[in-house]
């Protein structure tokens, strides 16, 4: 599918844009082993609203569905999840298929490293090629039966349930899909398990975990967990706005000439507000209004008018807090006076395709100044506006966003090449994108 988009004159209006899809993996994951059934004559269900409902988390539910979890809709998006308590998953009888969601790959190889059964996993093609050492590793070290292709670094893996011990790990990038990984192994381990990171990754798992009951302490960016002594207290919730959801549309409109939007209900967990941050150093204008709290998330609603922007260094602590947003923010660079410096980002090469070699091309096509650099980019303005070319996605969610609002800011016409690959965290992003152009 393509989608050709033209500028748009004027950005105006209010979004609720989808759920949190980090949270929402984990809400399904962490309840599904939760009490639920078992507790007292009257089974607990957790009620999870505002749920993303997309092909990444429909990735997570069916697998869970394989093994043996309880969940059912509601509605469009309240999904009700009744925990089989931590020992109540069975042997899938068929292979997990992660699809594109490298969130939905890694957690459930943590949780399935201490299930008394035998389970594989598989992804598409980006999935495929994407590194699982970096799971592996650490669950080995726990006594994990683990295997993979390549060396045992690439998907399919295969997982033979083991009893497991904690350990001191010491993880060499900063990611909260191995945090994950490793915290759901450390659950079902005999001992204490602490894991240290480079840098602080997003901290879903930790207060979602908190809040279920589990014993988790946080010190800066080293995690301590203790193994599981009785089920999780199944969690109920409303799950935040996605901020990376609502980040093509803040670009758009901190880029935009003649523009005011309004995002309600966005989570805006310090571990993931980066791109406010680097926006704020570029001087765009956002604001923060009616801070709340949605169980164990903070909420807020946030304004985006029109700002001229200058260029900024975006590195170190900040990257890992907005990882997935550096692709929009090298966009909103190609709009700032003087340049801009993005790095210690090679995690990017590593995500649903090569973001910093993709970004490059895509918005090179469209006439900017980016030259690619081995950890990130760097962006020069140019005098003349983006005009429209023809890009592709590579299949990449973020990518197909971040093109579609380089499109409604450039002269002529954008044609975004595998459109569709949107779907697989925002469903519902073109009709968005009509409605904040006002088309
Ligand atoms: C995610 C963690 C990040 C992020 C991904 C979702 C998660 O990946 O890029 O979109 O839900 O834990 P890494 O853990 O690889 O940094």
């Amino acid at each position: 599918m393509q989608r050709v988009v033209r500028p748009a004159r004027a950005i105006r209006g209010a979004l609720t844009v989808p759920g949190n899809k980090s949270v929402s993996h984990r809400a399904a994951i962490f309840n599904a082993i939760a009490a639920g059934a078992q507790t007292g004559d009257r089974p607990v269900d957790a009620v999870i609203r505002d749920f993303q409902r997309s092909e990444d988390t429909l990735a997570t539910l069916r697998c869970l569905r394989l093994l043996g979890a309880d969940w059912r809709w509601r509605n469009e998006t309240t999904l009700v999840v009744r925990g089989v308590g931590r020992h109540g998953l069975h042997e899938p009888d068929r292979v997990l298929d992660c699809r594109n969601s490298g969130t939905t790959m890694r957690l459930l190889a943590g949780l399935l490293a201490g299930q008394p059964f035998f389970s594989v996993l598989t992804g598409d093609r980006s999935l495929r090629s994407r590194p699982m050492d970096r799971i592996v590793t650490p669950l080995r070290r726990m006594g994990a039966d683990i295997r993979g292709r390549d060396g045992d670094t690439r998907a399919p893996v295969s997982v033979r349930g083991k009893r497991l011990k904690g350990i001191d790990y010491r993880s060499p990038v900063a990611s909260a899909q191995v945090k994950g990984a490793v915290l759901l192994a450390a659950l079902y381990a005999e001992g204490e398990t602490t894991f240290e990171e480079p840098a602080l990754s997003r901290d879903h798992s930790e207060r979602m975990l908190r809040a279920m009951g589990a014993s988790v302490r946080s010190r800066g960016s080293t995690v301590l967990l203790r193994p599981l002594r009785r089920d999780l207290r199944p969690l109920s919730l409303r799950v935040p706005g996605d901020i990376s959801a609502a980040a093509p549309w803040i670009v758009l409109a901190a880029c935009h000439r003649d523009a005011e939007l309004r995002l309600r209900g966005v989570g805006v967990n310090p571990t993931r507000t980066g791109v406010l941050d680097a926006l704020a150093l570029m001087g765009a204008d956002v604001r923060l209004s009616r801070p709340r709290d949605w169980g164990p998330e903070p909420v807020a609603d946030i304004t985006v008018r029109s700002s001229r922007l200058r260029g900024a260094e975006i590195a170190g602590d900040l990257v890992p807090r907005a990882v997935d947003e550096l692709p929009l923010l090298a966009l909103a660079a190609c709009f700032a006076r003087g340049e801009t410096l993005i790095r210690d980002a090679a995690e990017l090469r590593v995500k649903e395709s090569d973001r910093i070699r993709a970004t490059v091309r895509g918005l090179r096509a469209l006439g900017a100044d980016v030259q690619e650099l081995p950890d990130g980019l760097r962006v020069r303005p140019t005098r003349r506006r983006l005009r429209g070319a023809a890009v592709s996605s590579l299949g990449d969610h973020r990518l197909a966003m971040t093109f579609a609002v380089a499109g409604l800011l450039a002269r002529g016409s954008t044609v975004v090449r595998n459109a569709g690959a949107v779907a697989v965290s925002y469903p519902l992003f073109w009709r968005d994108l009509d409605s904040v152009s006002g088309r």
